[in-house]
């Protein structure tokens, strides 16, 4: 596949997924066994799921949550936040991860779409706040001191993810879009790459396998994200 010409590249927006953080031993969503972390996804990440029983989709995401504390940014994280860092252009990293390993790794220009397992959000204020212990245990909003209306601050499947409106005008004015360990099966995400081209950007995967949009990028390189993004990052760095 041709390579993605360096110089013109103003605007960089790049998309990430569970993949960028299966180095740092986080589990992907869609890996071969196809249930994440030993539950099928319909079962816990959906409002049904936390209507029907509350207790255990908390218990799942303190579960997740508390497994945070022993991973670690890899060298794909700290390559992206090396690039927020020193790039001069406009830059907006949207991730779909809900790991805060972008964060950690230091990457400023970020948007989590998909929520983060380290926020709580209070169903009586309606406000979010930062969170780190077990949600199950029935904790009071950190914001209004009210009990039983804390919920994970994750977007569930039906649920509109955050800032699509950003992330919609960063799309439309990118010269570069992307994408980074994801299989391309979620929407809207999964149609970004298509936006992305329609609006003239160049178009660059990285992916351990193909992915289900491989077809719309101009280039797809296959490997693990610890090994490309650094040398992505050191390429595009050397010639800005
Ligand atoms: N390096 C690069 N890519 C990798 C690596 C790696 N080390 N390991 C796995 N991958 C790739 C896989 O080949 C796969 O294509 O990462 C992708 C992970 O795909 P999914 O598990 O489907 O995760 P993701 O694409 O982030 O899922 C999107 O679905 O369940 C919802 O909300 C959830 O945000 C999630 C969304």
């Amino acid at each position: 596949m041709r390579s993605v010409p360096v110089e013109n590249i103003n605007n960089i927006v790049i998309l990430t997924g569970a993949g960028i953080s299966a180095e740092s031993g986080v589990a992907t969503f869609r890996g071969p066994d196809g249930l994440w972390e030993g539950h099928r996804v319909e079962d816990v990440a959906t409002p049904e799921a936390f209507a029907r029983d509350p207790d255990m989709v908390q218990k799942f995401y303190d579960e997740r949550r508390a497994k945070l504390d022993a991973v670690q940014p890899n060298p794909a994280h700290q390559a992206l936040a090396e690039l927020d860092q020193k790039w001069p252009g406009d830059l907006l990293l949207v991730t779909q991860n809900v790991d805060d390993l972008h964060d950690r790794a230091g990457s400023q220009r970020l948007l989590h779409m998909h929520g983060e397992l380290r926020s709580a959000w209070c169903l009586a204020c309606g406000e979010r706040s930062p969170f780190a212990g077990k949600m199950a245990l029935d904790p009071a909003c950190p914001k209004c001191d009210q009990f039983g209306h804390l919920r994970p601050d994750i977007v569930w499947f039906g649920e509109m993810p955050y800032q699509m409106e950003r992330i919609e005008l960063a799309l439309a004015q990118c010269d570069l879009f992307v994408s980074i360990g994801t299989s391309g099966a979620v929407y809207p995400a999964a149609g970004f790459v298509q936006s992305a081209r329609h609006y003239g950007a160049r178009t660059l995967e990285m992916n351990l396998d193909p992915s289900e949009g491989s077809l719309y990028f101009h280039e797809s390189r296959m490997g693990k994200a610890g090994d490309l993004v650094p040398v992505w990052v050191e390429d595009l760095l050397t010639n800005v």
